[in-house]
């Protein structure tokens, strides 16, 4: 039996591709290219380009190998452009958990491992973050991972489908040999623009505001590096093969970096200055998201390994160094 990954080009996805293969899993992998990478995806892995809104490729890719499991990274990501064109989130991220949930049940699989996001929070009642703690997006690209999760609960009970949420919190890295990375056309992530700075592609880092109730006034967030994150998604596929029910787990590290701590601990990971200059807020950043992530720990058994923030951003590093314009080098 195989697992269907997906979005497994994407940069998460291609990191859980490449984790599951080393651990002796039977893998298809589907994506759009969107945003995804064709050679992020070995060779060797039976590849579909299309898209999960389109229900005949979703039925033919079923028909043509024995899924026993989706892992489903397919989305819209960046909390900026859900404001600007909100449509674009609703019809690729919900209208495409419908279309793949549609396909699953025709096709009778009943397990799904879902990408969701510590957006579907907003700003945070109480830190550190539970499971069990309100849900108020703040941006449509939040509300859409929110409304694919309730749509899961939903169909899963009529269809006998059980299904784990991973709410990510914020994710870094790369596969520690340099061979595939994070590679987004248009950058908002704070590691890879810390990074573009010793790359000589960016002259300094703006830290988006330092006047944060923190203790350095900039924003603090919780880091958790891709394999991680990988590891936990093949953990959440074991607990639905062993029976688990359907169930919510945050990934984080429990431990939260301010925006200046990740400069000081890249300045060290790369052995270079990385300038630096305080730019205003960004609208919409809470202060302080930092997971309660003890129920993957004590139902799954995950446990993140590489928790140094200089080994995180180390070897992202070793990938952006070694491919300064990404799959494109
Ligand atoms: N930051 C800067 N300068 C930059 C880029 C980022 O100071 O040039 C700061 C941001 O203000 C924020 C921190 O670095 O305080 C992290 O920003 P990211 O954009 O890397 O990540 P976010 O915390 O904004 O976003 C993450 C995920 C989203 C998810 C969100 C939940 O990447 O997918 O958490 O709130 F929606």
């Amino acid at each position: 039996m195989a697992v269907l990954i997906c979005g497994g080009a994407g940069y998460i996805g291609s990191h859980s591709v490449k984790y599951f293969l080393e651990r002796g899993e039977d893998v298809v992998v589907l994506d759009n290219l969107l945003t995804g990478h064709r050679s992020a995806v070995p060779e060797s892995v039976p590849f579909y380009e299309a898209d999960v809104r389109d229900a005949r490729a979703m039925d033919a890719v079923f028909a043509a190998h024995p899924i026993e499991a989706v892992i489903h990274f397919c989305a819209c990501s960046l909390v900026g452009e859900s404001v600007e064109e909100p449509l674009k989130y609703f019809n690729n991220n919900v209208y495409g958990m419908q279309v793949l949930m549609e396909s699953m049940v025709r096709a009778g699989v009943t397990r799904l491992v879902f990408s969701s996001s510590a957006a579907v929070y907003g700003e945070p009642e109480r830190v550190p973050i539970r499971e069990e703690d309100e849900t108020v997006p703040t941006n449509p690209y939040g509300e859409s991972k929110l409304m694919m999760e309730r749509m899961m609960r939903w169909v899963g009970q009529r269809h006998g489908i059980r299904y784990v949420s991973l709410r990510y919190f914020n994710v870094a890295g790369a596969w520690e040999d340099g061979s595939i990375g994070e590679d987004h056309r248009n950058e908002t992530h704070l590691v890879p623009i810390i990074l573009q700075v010793p790359l000589k592609q960016r002259s300094h880092l703006t830290v988006f505001g330092d006047d944060y109730p923190t203790p350095d006034g900039s924003c603090i967030r919780d880091y958790v590096h891709v394999k991680d994150l990988a590891d936990a998604h093949l953990l959440a596929l074991n607990y639905l093969r062993n029976g688990g029910e359907s169930e919510i787990f945050n990934l984080g590290s429990g431990e939260g970096y301010s925006v200046k701590e990740m400069l000081t601990a890249a300045r060290a990971a790369t052995g270079q200055d990385i300038p630096v200059r305080i730019g205003p807020r960004r609208v919409g950043d809470p202060a302080r998201l930092v997971a309660e992530s003890q129920r993957a720990r004590r139902v799954l058994g995950w446990m993140p390994r590489i928790t140094r923030m200089e080994d995180i951003i180390a070897s992202a590093w070793n990938w952006h160094r070694s491919h300064p314009e990404g799959y494109g080098s």
